[in-house]
């Protein structure tokens, strides 16, 4: 199991440097999904050559794909699908693998795979996208953790769906699944995660009929069977705002002066409004490019942040966020509402000398600031393990990341783009 090494910087804000965000994870794996819904080959730009992705990929090869990759460019040929099947192992690995569930579905009338299982930020139901595919006219079996959904007609039926729970794969499942069925689809309690509109907006260039994406209402006009034939303009994905924002924390921390391009100042609205409370200082030097110069850290206050479907306060910036609140005045409170396991990170900063109550599952106490001393500490999940970096950049000593491929999961070519900015890391 490979690890990272971090030299800590002692509270010394000294990384500077121009940082480039890749092309998004959670929109890139969609985007792959998506070119099931094509005739003909699709070309995807900006996609992460990251090892979810990587996965994904992978799954569509199993199932007479053709997928060809060269920096960042994916070339995906859908035009023959051999298997209805998603790689029991595979799928296993990669819980997003659940967004193919939907286009294989559409496409041929079929699809088989595996419970995706649990995971370590907690339990991760499916029962949104059954329900939704039930809905649509198809009938669900299996036996055990293997899971058979058939078409009961030849292609699905449009239909009026309420999601129990926002969730974001299920709304981008259902939304693809639907521009194939016959019929008008009404998704009502829909997420609206940008990465949602996002996908809609495509659709709509290449010929779907999506409207309300973004909003908790949407509707999709199917095409009846007949697949999408023209991808021109090519998709070029976003960018990934969830590594905008964990480098925003890191150069608030520990900047000097950090230029941070591909921040998308409509994506983290909610996120840049807790930089606004806590204190911390930063612009906008032109569109979508941040800047953040040192900053007097002992001014920083303490917040409260209660985590939130879009536009609230993003799951996926919490653990980011609490490494920074140790360094800020006070009390915080985090309120994570989305994940029952995404506060397990707090004991391991506790280890590092970070002063906090958990008092459940869902909410904890960080009173600061405190002095973080270098630990041997293993990353949990993506998001865990790169709050453990920025833990690890501000804390005395050298710390250690154990499981670093976690990490990787999500974060392109990060040890590079940490190192370019100044971070004293390396990965063994
Ligand atoms: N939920 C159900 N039933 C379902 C589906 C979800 O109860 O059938 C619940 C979940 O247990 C959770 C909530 O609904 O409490 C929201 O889960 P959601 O389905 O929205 O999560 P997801 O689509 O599996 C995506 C991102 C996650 C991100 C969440 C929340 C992708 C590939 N993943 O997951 O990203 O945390 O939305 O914003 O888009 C990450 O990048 O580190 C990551 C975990």
């Amino acid at each position: 199991m490979k690890k990272y090494v971090i030299k800590g910087l002692k509270r010394k804000q000294t990384l500077e440097g121009v940082y480039t965000v890749s092309g998004s994870k959670n929109s890139g794996l969609p985007a792959l999904a998506m070119s099931l819904l094509f005739k003909k080959e699709v070309t995807l730009k900006n996609i992460p050559e990251i090892e979810d992705i990587f996965k994904l990929s992978e799954i569509l090869e199993k199932i007479g794909i053709k997928v060809l990759i060269k920096k960042n460019t994916f070339k995906i040929d859908s035009g023959k699908i051999s298997s209805s099947k998603i790689d029991r192992f595979l799928g296993g690995e990669l819980r997003a693998s659940l967004i193919l569930t939907g286009p294989i579905l559409a496409r041929t009338g079929s699809v088989e795979f595996y419970f995706p299982g649990g995971c370590s930020i907690g339990k991760r139901p499916i029962d949104v996208t059954l329900l939704a595919f039930e809905k649509l006219g198809a009938v669900i079996s299996g036996r055990g953790d293997k899971i058979i959904i058939k078409s009961k007609e030849k292609t699905l039926i449009g239909a009026e769906i309420i999601m129990p729970v926002q969730s974001v794969t299920a709304t981008e499942n259902i939304m693809m699944t639907a521009v194939l069925a016959k019929g008008k689809t009404i998704i009502k309690n829909a997420a609206m995660e940008p990465e949602i509109e996002y996908l809609a907006k495509y659709l709509n260039l290449v010929g779907a009929k999506i409207t309300g994406a973004g909003t908790p209402v949407i509707e999709i006009i199917g095409r009846n069977g007949k697949l999408l034939e023209n991808n021109v303009p090519e998709y070029v994905n976003m960018a990934d705002r969830i590594e905008a924002g964990s480098i925003a924390i890191l150069a608030a921390v520990a900047g000097k002066d950090i230029t941070i391009r591909h921040f998308v100042k409509d994506h983290l609205e909610n996120f840049l409004q807790t930089f606004d409370q806590i204190g911390v200082k930063y612009e906008f030097i032109q569109k979508n490019v941040l800047r953040i110069k040192k900053q007097n850290i002992k001014s920083f206050k303490g917040v409260n942040i209660k985590t939130h479907e879009h536009p609230g306060f993003p799951t996926d910036l919490q653990s980011q966020m609490g490494v920074l609140l140790t360094q800020a005045k006070g009390e915080s409170r985090i309120f994570e509402t989305i994940f029952e396991s995404r506060l397990d990170y707090l004991s391991s900063l506790s280890r590092m000398g970070a002063s906090i109550k958990k008092w459940n599952i869902y909410q904890a106490e960080i009173s600061g600031p405190s002095k973080l001393k270098a630990k041997r500490l293993m990353a949990l999940d993506l998001r865990a393990g790169f709050s453990f970096i920025i833990a690890g950049i501000v804390a005395e000593g050298k710390t250690t990341v154990d499981n670093s491929y976690v990490v990787r999961r999500g974060y392109e070519n990060i040890l590079n783009k940490l190192r370019q900015i100044g971070v004293d890391i390396e990965e063994i």
